[in-house]
């Protein structure tokens, strides 16, 4: 009885979820996004489905940096545009960071991620949450992937002398952005508080905030 109620509770979880993604089950086959509607669902709302082709599921340009860049940090990100992933609970991005370059601590709070190195090496990982916030990580290399758990802060360095750039997967569609340091000093957190939460002083954390507050 006991066997047959674990084995039931077992078909009940594999069935219930993708196990990768958390963003809500699709209920039709794609939903490519339709950019030009002003209408919002959960989501970007859908294409004719008379009218997707092939190139709607299709992006060129991985091979090469672009999107974003940080000069401070040294890394750049560019969003691999996919209309036809639209409701599909993911998103994919190459970062690339130059030598000596931090894409710094951060977590995603809707994701997962998973890191396929394409070039270079790169020193990646991610800490466990509190009271452990022990570190789990390792230096990788071209063909390399490592994994960070959904919400977990996480970073890469490129402590080498050759550029690196990895193809991240996420396990949502929207899985946001939270950088630890602009978090605590690019906002408006007062001065006072930020010195009690870091066990500092005051101008410790004017020094420290004036490098966040600049641009
Ligand atoms: C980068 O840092 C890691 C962790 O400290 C270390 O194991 C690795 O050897 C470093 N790589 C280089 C090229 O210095």
């Amino acid at each position: 009885m006991a066997a047959m109620l674990l084995l039931v509770a077992t078909l009940v979880a594999l069935g219930s979820g993708r196990g990768d993604a958390f963003d809500p089950n699709p209920l039709q086959d794609f939903c490519v996004a339709d950019t030009t509607s002003k209408v919002r669902v959960n989501g970007l709302s859908c294409k004719d489905p008379a009218a997707v082709v092939p190139d709607d599921f299709f992006f060129s340009g991985v091979d090469k940096p672009g999107g974003t860049t940080s000069k401070r940090y040294g890394f750049s990100a560019l969003a691999v545009p996919i209309p036809g992933l639209n409701t599909l609970g993911q998103s994919h991005a190459r970062v690339d960071v130059a030598p000596g370059g931090v894409f710094p601590p951060h977590y995603h709070p809707r994701a997962a991620e998973t890191a396929v190195v394409l070039e270079g090496s790169v020193y990646f990982g991610f800490l466990s949450s509190y009271p452990d916030n022990k570190l789990f990580a390792k230096v990788l290399r071209k063909g390399d992937v490592f994994a960070v758990p959904q919400g977990l802060v996480h970073f890469l360095y490129n402590n080498g002398t050759a550029p690196a750039a990895i193809y991240a997967t996420l396990s949502s569609q929207n899985p946001g952005l939270v950088l630890l340091g602009d978090a605590l000093f690019a906002g408006a957190l007062p001065d006072d508080l930020l010195a009690k939460t870091l066990l500092t002083d005051k101008h410790t954390v004017e020094h420290i905030a004036a490098n966040f507050r600049r641009s």
